[in-house]
């Protein structure tokens, strides 16, 4: 192996030592902070344990306050414990941005349990007929207990209607976790789904300062070189992180991007001062990485929204039409779709929208604000 150019590659000076646990990815062995959610998870579920379905469980917080993380520790503790204690009981992972309709995550669930089902071509019916035969075998006289985490589950429900949930909570042996960033998400939920989802819910409040300095202090000691923090590193993550709604994962971000921009000054030591240049370059690569990833359709809506912001015109639904009209030289889209991608941008941060009167009898209109910084939404339309 004396010759491999990798091993051989000089790989340069670096402050990381092991960057994994800094990854989004990264599955911490504990979870400060978090005890009281953890164990409110486990209270519910424990019930499994005595082969008694547990009750649904819905949990809310913002991006970052750990929600992901704490759900699925309670799966692998519960795991581990329905192993030593010879229950059947499974807990599945489902994550709505990768499954996004009912189809699809009944088809997954079932290939998960071991039942070869296509993952398109089949009724509705006949998925859910499926599922429904397979959690109703029984093995030595015990059905199978099936918790399933449906995380980011605003995003099915937005998009596939609440069908999904209505199939699952009307199976016995099923209990649903339910993991949401939006406090409001129920208004996805109609009555007849409502009135069999006897949910528990759990909140998630943001992380105060102290408490994401104890979690970064955690990471950092796993993946930093020794003394290469600064002693206002953490501090200044901690801080700025606080400030955007204590939210874990910006935190994390900060401080690996840091510890990029030490290795890319070539310095041995993580400045506080390169805490601040990571704030604008995550801020500037999430907005890039958001444009360059939109349908072509919507940049052009976008476009529209960034001439008429530079002309400083007041931009309603209609002006921007024809201005997108403009952009598009006939190949648009109609008046109607405009104002899903108009949504979607809003959603995503881009722009904001504000209803406002025009006066009586004039009606209402919705006004558009770009807001994300003007040149970066240029140079990143021009750069496509
Ligand atoms: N209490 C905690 N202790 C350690 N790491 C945490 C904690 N809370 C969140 N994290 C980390 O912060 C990041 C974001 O957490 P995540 O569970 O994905 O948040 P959410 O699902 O609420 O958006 C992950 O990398 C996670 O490991
Ligand atoms: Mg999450």
């Amino acid at each position: 192996m004396k010759d491999n150019i990798f091993t051989n590659m000089d790989r340069g000076n670096t402050v990381f030592k092991d960057k994994s646990p800094l990854s989004h990815k990264f599955l911490p062995e504990q979870l400060p902070h978090r005890n009281d959610q953890i164990t409110m998870i486990a209270k519910f579920w424990i019930d499994a344990l005595d082969n008694v379905t547990p009750n649904d469980i819905t949990i809310y917080g913002k991006t970052g306050t750990g929600k992901t993380a704490a759900a699925k520790f309670a799966q692998k503790q519960l795991l581990e414990a329905a192993q030593n204690n010879n229950t059947y009981i499974n807990v599945e992972y489902i994550r709505c941005t990768d499954y996004t309709t009912e189809y699809q995550v009944l088809a997954q669930l079932c290939q998960r349990l071991g039942r070869d089902v296509p993952y398109r071509g089949w009724t509705k019916g006949e998925i859910i007929n499926t599922f429904d035969d397979i959690l109703d075998q029984e093995i030595n006289g015990h059905k199978l207990i099936l918790i399933i985490i449906l995380d980011e589950i605003d995003i099915l429900l937005e998009k596939d209607g609440d069908g999904l949930l209505y199939t699952l909570t009307r199976t016995e042996n099923v209990s649903v976790l339910s993991i949401s960033n939006y406090l409001d998400f129920k208004k996805f939920i109609g009555p007849r789904v409502m009135s069999s989802l006897r949910d528990k819910e759990i909140v998630f409040p943001p992380y105060r300062a102290d408490q994401l300095a104890d979690i970064l202090n955690e990471r950092s000691a796993m993946s930093f070189k020794e003394n290469v923090l600064k002693e206002d590193v953490i501090p200044l993550c901690s801080a700025m992180a606080a400030k955007e709604e204590g939210d874990a994962r910006y935190a994390l971000d900060l401080l690996s991007t840091a510890g990029d921009i030490a290795d890319d000054n070539e310095s041995n030591v993580v400045l506080g001062d390169y805490v601040i240049t990571a704030k604008n370059r995550i801020e500037h690569n999430k907005v890039t990485d958001i444009i360059n990833t939109l349908p072509t359709q919507q940049q052009r809506v976008l476009e529209a929204i960034l001439i008429l912001t530079q002309d400083n015109e007041e931009i309603s639904s209609g002006k921007l039409y024809d201005t997108y009209k403009k952009v598009s030289k006939g190949d648009s889209v109609t008046y109607r779709r405009i104002f899903d991608f108009i949504n979607e941008l809003e959603m995503l941060g881009i722009i904001s929208t504000n209803t406002i009167s025009r006066g009586r009898g004039k009606g209402r209109t919705n006004i558009i604000k770009l807001q994300c910084d003007e040149q970066l939404v240029e140079n990143t339309l021009n750069s496509l």
